[in-house]
């Protein structure tokens, strides 16, 4: 009999296994979409210091890119933009999907809803269906984007998505804090960062192979 939880390890099957102290962790491959297209984005900024330390916590971060999306319309569902094809097949081959925001008026950027709105559809190919996700974000405010993720997160609870829930990570970006490369000057944010992103692949790790 098939043991549970073997055809989520089948369809992943292309997550590897690494020796870390004396066990095997599976690393994962996790798209990384980040909501903000300025040149000089403090989350993009983020997003690379995440990439640097995603591999010590198990995770291989990759960018699925937004900023070259069409608008989403409904007159597209019948034949998918070559674009949004690409980027709907990107979330679903991905294990999980991790999201980089900022706030923009109390909520999230419209590129990265129209992101979202675009692999939400067509109706019954939502590619955010079961695909584990977090979420994270930087502002130069002392909430850190807790009303972005906040909207965020109700999004993705109506595409299925299951979200990392805790801890919740809102990090007020501080000139210096993160330089342009993705090196964090402060070792506690570096540490607080790296704990985060562990708590991202157990997170995975329950969601894609359940224990019975
Ligand atoms: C249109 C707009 C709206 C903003 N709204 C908020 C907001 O609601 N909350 C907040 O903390 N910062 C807000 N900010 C400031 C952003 O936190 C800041 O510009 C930040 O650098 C944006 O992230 P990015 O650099 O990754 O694009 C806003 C900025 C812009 C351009």
């Amino acid at each position: 009999m098939r043991p549970p939880g073997e055809m989520a390890i089948r369809m992943h099957s292309y997550a590897c296994n690494f020796r870390k102290g004396t066990h095997f962790m599976t690393t994962y491959n996790v798209g990384l979409l980040v909501g903000s297209i300025s040149s000089t984005s403090i989350n993009r900024r983020l997003a690379s210091a995440l990439v640097k330390l995603a591999p010590q916590a198990g995770l291989t971060l990759t960018e699925i890119p937004i900023v070259g999306l069409p608008f989403y319309s409904s007159d597209h569902d019948a034949a998918i933009p070559a674009e949004a094809a690409e980027f709907k097949g990107a979330i679903e081959s991905s294990d999980a999907i991790l999201i980089v925001t900022p706030e923009y008026n109390r909520s999230i950027p419209g590129v990265l809803k129209n992101a979202l709105d675009t692999a939400s559809r067509p109706w019954g190919q939502n590619s955010f269906a079961a695909k584990p996700s977090a979420v994270i974000g930087a502002s130069v405010g002392a909430i850190g984007t807790a009303v972005a993720q906040q909207h965020l997160r109700s999004i993705l609870s109506f595409l299925a998505s299951p979200e990392l829930a805790q801890p919740e990570a809102y990090i007020q970006l501080r000139e210096g804090l993160i330089t342009d490369s993705g090196e964090v000057t402060d070792e506690s944010t570096a540490e607080f960062l790296l704990s985060w992103l562990k708590a991202v692949h157990a997170h995975i790790a329950k969601t894609l192979s359940p224990a019975v």
